[in-house]
């Protein structure tokens, strides 16, 4: 069988409401295909969910246009759209076994009982549920009830699975064992994936996309890393992982890359240079046409005097396997946190330092043309 595409342009939705028009979803494309985990983060009320309704069917688009296999979807009901769905609440029927709820999806289509047991069999092996079949979802725990709602969306072979926040009810061990398992039964079926969460770290661990919302639009789409390591906006920088900001002027720059002053006078010469959103010019503070972006583990902290930067230790914080630099330093706007593996020997809370960056490990993000 040919892999699954799945094709979203121009996605739109505006909701009516008494206090006016909402713009929930403003535009989003992305395609997907064969068996992709492809996750969908942002803040809340970015539009996740409501993007995650339009493809299954359980919202109206207001624009756009959303196509499977080559198929246009708006013409089809959200049953014949044949897609699996989780949510944050596990929704179970609680009159009905472990068995029965998984079952009810085949019932439903008209499955015959023989194969109906087949189907819930395999599922029950698959999410390791095969002791529970009998119980009622009263007597599971959050992740058990979990798991049964995933089998329940999985029994019926939907197309594509979608899961919106399907963790959030569950304590944080349970949260990281979960995913896993859900990355391992995702992949073990081969199934498309479209998955909504909050928590970077858990979109960034289990996806091989990651999609990054903002007041209704993707910010950025990319294999984790690369979001992690080239935001293309402020915004990304901030909302994913940990972020240093310097104000910062540029005094020169051509193909190569750009010279900047900071605050102090300081001057880098930056090889990374990414434009500014038209709509995040506004943030960067007066006076200044640029701002460096530098991740806590690509600064080094060092004894006063030393390489970089003027600055003083205000924490430091163990956090097992790193080590937690706050600092207060003239050049960057809020704190600075670097990260290091080892303690630096001299420093001490209220300790002047230095702090240095890579040109390679820094990103320039400038109004326009730099
Ligand atoms: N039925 C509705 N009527 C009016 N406005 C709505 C409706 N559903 C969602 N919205 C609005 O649309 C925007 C996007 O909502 P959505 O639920 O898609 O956000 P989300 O990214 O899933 O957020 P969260 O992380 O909190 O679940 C919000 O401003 C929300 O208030
Ligand atoms: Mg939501």
């Amino acid at each position: 069988m040919a892999a699954h595409v799945l094709t979203v342009k121009e996605l739109r939705k505006v909701f009516d409401t008494d206090q006016g028009q909402v713009l929930a979803v403003d535009g989003i494309s992305f395609e997907l295909s064969g068996d992709e985990f492809f996750t969908m983060l942002g803040p809340s009320g970015c539009g996740k969910t409501t993007t995650l309704r339009m493809v299954a069917g359980l919202e109206t688009m207001t624009a756009g246009s959303i196509f499977f296999d080559g198929e246009d979807f708006s013409g089809f009901s959200s049953f014949q759209r044949n897609i699996g769905m989780v949510f944050q609440s596990y929704a179970l029927f609680p009159h009905m076994t472990v068995f029965e709820n998984i079952a009810y999806g085949l019932r439903v289509r008209g499955m015959a009982a023989a194969e109906v047991g087949g189907k819930v069999g395999r599922i029950l092996g698959l999410l390791g549920l095969g002791d529970l079949a009998k119980r009622y979802p009263a007597d599971l725990s959050g992740g058990q009830q979990q798991r049964v709602s995933i089998g329940r969306a999985l029994v019926y072979d939907p197309g594509m699975l979608l899961l919106d926040e399907p963790l959030a009810n569950l304590d944080a061990k349970l949260r990281v064992e979960m995913r896993e398992e859900i990355r391992r039964i995702q992949k073990e079926l081969g199934i498309m994936t479209i998955y909504v969460t909050h928590d970077q770290e858990e979109a960034m661990s289990i996806s091989d996309r990651v999609a990054v919302f903002n007041l209704g639009r993707m910010m950025q789409a990319g294999p984790p890393h690369e979001v992690y390591s080239n935001p293309t906006s402020l915004f990304v920088a901030d909302f994913i992982g940990k972020a240093n900001f310097f104000p910062a002027r540029i005094t020169r720059s051509d193909n190569s890359g750009a010279k900047v002053a900071l605050t102090s006078g300081a001057e880098l010469a930056l090889e990374r240079l990414n434009a500014l959103e038209p709509d995040e010019e506004a943030e960067i503070a007066d006076g200044f046409d640029a701002t460096v972006m530098v991740r806590p583990e690509h600064l080094v902290i060092g004894r006063a005097g030393g390489d970089g930067l003027s600055c003083r230790v205000r924490r430091i914080q163990f956090l097992g396997n790193i080590i937690r630099y706050h600092a207060e330093c003239a050049d960057a706007s809020g704190e600075v946190i670097v990260d290091t593996t080892r303690l630096v020997g001299g420093l001490e809370e209220g300790s002047e330092a230095a702090i240095a960056m890579a040109p390679a490990d820094s990103i320039l993000y400038h109004k326009g043309r730099a």
